[in-house]
């Protein structure tokens, strides 16, 4: 399965409602997510939705491990994520740095959820059903912001906190893009 291109921001199919996945355990959708998992590793990300790859479809795949480059990153395991449905949970907004694999060589200040309920299937129809929090919650909003046309720039408070991750982050240290 082949390293896609990823799109970058100001590309059509990103600023798209994505359609949702109506059957499950295809070919078709297997491929999906064997060339999202290749692009994913290939550009070292912590996640990445679908239409980042041309393809209008509610899927994200995201995976953060044990990595020395994000020593601070929590681990969250690697999921195939289809027809998600996010719930907030108490506990508030909590501000974090985000980059995007569409956005590349930035990064910026994002509020998200600190705590919710995420809903949805693997691609063979498997439900899934998990309440998370912190690093976890804010991969899975990234993502699935991705599905309703949404880049994370949009999601910021003050574009004062926009900037290049070299410049922002010198010494490194910065979490992996989604
Ligand atoms: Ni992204």
């Amino acid at each position: 399965m082949p390293v896609r291109t990823v799109l970058k921001m100001g590309h059509p199919i990103l600023r798209q409602v994505a359609a949702p996945v109506e059957r499950f355990g295809t070919r078709e959708l297997a491929a999906l997510v064997a060339d999202l998992d290749d692009t994913m590793r290939a550009m070292i990300g912590a996640g990445i939705a679908a239409p980042q790859i041309g393809v209008s479809l509610r899927v994200v795949i995201f995976e953060v491990r044990d990595n020395p480059r994000y020593p601070q990153a929590e681990v969250v395991p690697y999921t195939v994520l289809v027809n998600p449905r996010l719930t907030p949970l108490e506990g508030g907004m909590e501000d974090g740095w985000e980059g995007c694999l569409s956005v590349p060589g930035l990064r910026g200040l994002v509020p998200r959820h600190r705590r919710l309920r995420y809903t949805g299937f693997d691609a063979d129809g498997r439900p899934i059903d998990r309440t998370v929090e912190g690093f976890h919650a804010r991969v899975v909003q990234h993502e699935v912001d991705h599905l309703d046309g949404v880049l994370y720039p949009m999601r910021m408070r003050d574009l004062r906190d926009l900037g290049y991750e070299d410049t922002l982050f010198p010494d490194g240290g910065a979490l992996p893009p989604g």
